[in-house]
């Protein structure tokens, strides 16, 4: 279990590309952190680097206060799992599993690597599995043994690259699942590389968020939802996206193509230097259809009347798809962000994931019933988040590095008790 630092990492390839621009991050002993981006952001390169396998053009790498640049791989210590999980076909469950220690010549005695190979063949559901060749398993339990080959030694971390992106949807989040409760269960320091945002929401005590190279926003998960530091960590992280209404910031109000609302006077006070067009941020979830509001809490909020171009009923919820009109300008600005993010092209709707209590229908008009308060404003030049709430961003960190500390206090208790 170890401690990892970045400070101002930088990569350029042999052809001059700068993959990776001065990152810095921190990784805390026993910490769970998810590098995430489009593709080509640079993530497997980051990971690359802190492995070894890919030379580090500037900065320091630090693991445990050692500056390892130049350390062979080996050296390191670090257990890495690929996507492809490179496995030896010709070797059974167990052999594969065993492979780093027997690779380590005379410092495992037989005793050592039979013992440790069965306690990670029962953590990881193998022992039925273990005699049988990799061309015989799921993908799942393939997984499964390229990370008990990653367990068996007590490597300094886990390094992981989209180790899940072969499988299909359902293993997918069973082996999520099931990658969340080892680490938390052995408490070692993990690095997890995804381009799947509610992989990285759901397995991350931290979350790096990665654009072209340049690191973006390093938080929890919900200081990402809750406090994105500008449009495209806003509108990578959540699903559905978030949506980006153009708005014009005038009399005191902010006029969208569906209507004008007012912000509560406190997210007023910052846009009071703010440029006349913005862009406003509203999470899908935060709509509702006003008609099943209560009247009391109706009141406090703000109303947009649109019209309904495609509803989807998915049982729980109903999606509600609203397309608007935007102006040249502005359509090319959302266009250019949604291409960043990798989206779907489809900017210039809103979509409103509502309760199935509403009786809206295609072709309808509904109110649209939000609190103003959860809007977030964005500058459409620089991106930059003005209705950030700093001191909010600071409780959720210390509330989620609380929460991990007493997930690791724990898991040390139960390992001294085993
Ligand atoms: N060997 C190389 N030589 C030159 N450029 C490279 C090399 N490997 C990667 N790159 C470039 O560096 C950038 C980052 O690549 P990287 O593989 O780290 O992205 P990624 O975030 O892991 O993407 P993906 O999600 O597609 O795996 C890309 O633009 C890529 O073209
Ligand atoms: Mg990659």
């Amino acid at each position: 279990m170890s401690v990892i630092e970045l400070q101002n990492i930088v990569k350029r390839y042999g052809d001059g590309y700068p993959a990776i621009s001065d990152v810095s991050l921190s990784i805390a002993e026993g910490e769970f952190v998810i590098l995430v981006g489009p593709s080509g952001s640079g993530k497997s390169t980051l990971l690359r680097m802190i492995v070894g396998l890919e030379d580090i053009t500037e900065g320091d790498l630090l693991i445990d206060s050692e500056r390892v640049n130049d350390s062979a791989p080996r050296e390191r210590d670090l257990a890495m799992v690929f996507q492809n999980y490179a496995l030896y076909p010709h070797m059974t469950v167990a052999e594969n599993i065993a492979f780093p220690l027997i690779l380590a010549k005379g410092q495992y005695s037989k005793e050592e690597i039979d013992e440790r190979v069965s306690r990670a063949a029962e953590l990881l559901e193998l022992v039925d599995h273990l005699d049988r060749k990799p061309a015989h398993l799921s993908g799942g339990q393939r997984q499964r043994v390229a990370m008990g080959r990653a367990i068996v030694r007590d490597a300094k971390a886990f390094l992981f690259d989209e180790p899940l992106s072969n499988l299909d949807a359902k293993l997918r989040i069973q082996m999520r699942t099931e990658i969340a409760r080892m680490q938390r269960n052995l408490a070692v320091t993990t690095v997890y590389v995804t381009h799947d945002q509610t992989e990285a929401m759901t397995l991350g005590d931290k979350v790096a968020v990665l654009k072209k190279g340049v690191l973006q926003q390093y938080a929890s998960p919900q200081e990402l939802y809750d406090e994105p530091v500008n449009l495209f960590v806003a509108g990578f992280i959540g699903s559905p996206p978030m949506n980006f209404l153009p708005v014009e910031n005038r009399d005191g109000q902010l006029h969208s193509p569906f209507g004008a609302f007012s912000l509560p006077a406190a997210e007023r006070e910052k846009l009071r230097e703010a440029p006349r067009y913005l862009v406003a941020g509203i999470r899908p979830e935060c709509f509702r259809d006003a008609a099943t509001v209560d009247e009391e809490v109706r009141g406090s909020g703000a109303v947009l009347r649109a019209e309904v171009d495609v509803t989807e009923w998915l049982g729980n919820e109903v999606y509600a798809y609203l397309p608007f009109e935007a102006e040249p300008g502005i359509r090319k600005a959302l266009e250019e962000l949604d291409r960043d993010l990798d989206g779907e092209g489809t900017r210039t709707q809103v979509v409103a994931v509502l309760d199935p209590l509403t009786t809206v229908r295609e072709g309808d008009a509904i109110d649209l019933w939000f609190d103003p308060a959860k809007v977030m404003v964005f500058d459409p030049e620089t991106g930059e988040n003005l209705t950030r709430d700093p001191e909010n961003a600071k409780r959720l960190s210390e509330e989620s590095e609380a929460a991990r500390r007493r997930a690791l206090e724990r898991a040390r208790a139960q390992q001294t008790e085993g």
